[in-house]
């Protein structure tokens, strides 16, 4: 009697349509069709990532501040982005969120390319930015810094349910609640954000950030000015994002200390193009990145 692995696939190969070659064994045949499923698995499971940077230059008047630059951040990961001052960092920011075109390249968000859209559909897609100097009501306590996102970003929300409050009000005062716990701020909730130490200030702006729905967090030197404790805090929160919150984090940072205890990869840009990558051990060993980086920074 013929085997079933010796047996010809010949039914399946007088059929024009068929994938499967004639003249396979049924061996063959059970084992390409198992890699095909395998390979279609691996397509619907490979997602693209959270940001592709890809060849991108931006240019002002003559000066060239950005040089076909290319890197990628995965969904929930993290990266700190290091160079000297002037070296085009936070124009790069300024591009991710659409507040400047790119001369060239291209920007993609989860795999959308989103080259010359408006601020606020980049916004939509997931991406929120801290800026240098943070963006915060003075007037304000904690608490109502952190309502203005809540009720004028959930869906549902609007000014109508923060003067009568309903259910969305509810769910906003306990997503308030929790952003201020994961921030270390619930005992701040009715301080003047005038009385906040500059660190708490700068924790009170990620939470604002956190409460518009966000999966690409871009934080401009989230720690400059902060003290050693201070800049120890914003480490821990940032790297909880990550991992608890699934965030994907790109930052920009000088500080050496925070980029130590972020303990990511590292991207060193200098003039506008990626000189060195790697963890901070490759990356504080790497000779260009000592002469014309860490030479100056240390
Ligand atoms: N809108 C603009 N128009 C003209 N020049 C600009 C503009 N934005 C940035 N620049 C110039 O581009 C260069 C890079 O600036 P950028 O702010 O990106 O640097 P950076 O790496 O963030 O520096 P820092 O570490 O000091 O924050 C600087 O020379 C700056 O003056
Ligand atoms: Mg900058």
């Amino acid at each position: 009697m013929e085997s079933l692995q010796s047996r010809r696939t010949s039914d399946a190969s007088r059929d024009p349509t068929s994938a499967v070659d004639a003249g396979n064994t049924v061996e063959q045949a059970i084992r390409m069709y198992a890699m095909t499923a395998q390979r279609a698995e691996n397509n619907e499971s490979r997602q693209p990532p959270a940001l592709e940077v890809v060849g991108v230059s931006k240019s002002f008047g003559g000066l060239v501040v950005l040089d076909g630059l290319t890197f990628e951040l995965e969904r929930g990961a993290m990266t700190c982005i290091l160079g000297p001052n002037g070296c085009g960092k936070t124009t790069l920011f300024n591009l991710i969120t659409g507040a400047l075109p790119p001369d060239d390249g291209e920007i993609r968000i989860r795999g959308v390319s989103v080259g010359g859209l408006p601020p606020h559909l980049i916004s939509r897609k997931g991406v929120v930015r801290k800026f240098q100097v943070p963006g915060i009501y003075p007037e304000l306590t904690v608490a109502e810094n952190l309502e203005v996102p809540l009720v004028a970003g959930g869906p549902g929300n609007g000014p109508i349910r923060l003067l009568f409050g309903g259910a969305g009000a509810k769910a906003n005062a306990e997503r308030r609640n929790e952003l201020l716990e994961l921030c270390g701020l619930s005992r701040k909730f009715d301080t003047p954000v005038a009385n906040l130490a500059h660190g708490e200030r700068q924790r009170l702006e990620i939470a604002m950030l956190l409460a518009r729905d966000s999966d690409l967090l871009l934080l401009d030197e989230p720690t400059a000015g902060m003290s050693a404790a201070e800049t120890r805090a914003v480490a821990e929160l940032v790297v909880r994002l990550r991992d608890e919150h699934g965030k994907a984090v790109l930052v920009i940072e000088h500080d050496m200390a925070f980029v130590r205890e972020l303990g990511c990869p590292i991207i060193v840009m200098v003039r506008g193009r990626v000189i060195a990558s790697g963890s901070y051990q490759t990356v504080s060993r790497d000779p260009a990145v000592i002469a014309s980086y860490l030479g100056k920074a240390r």
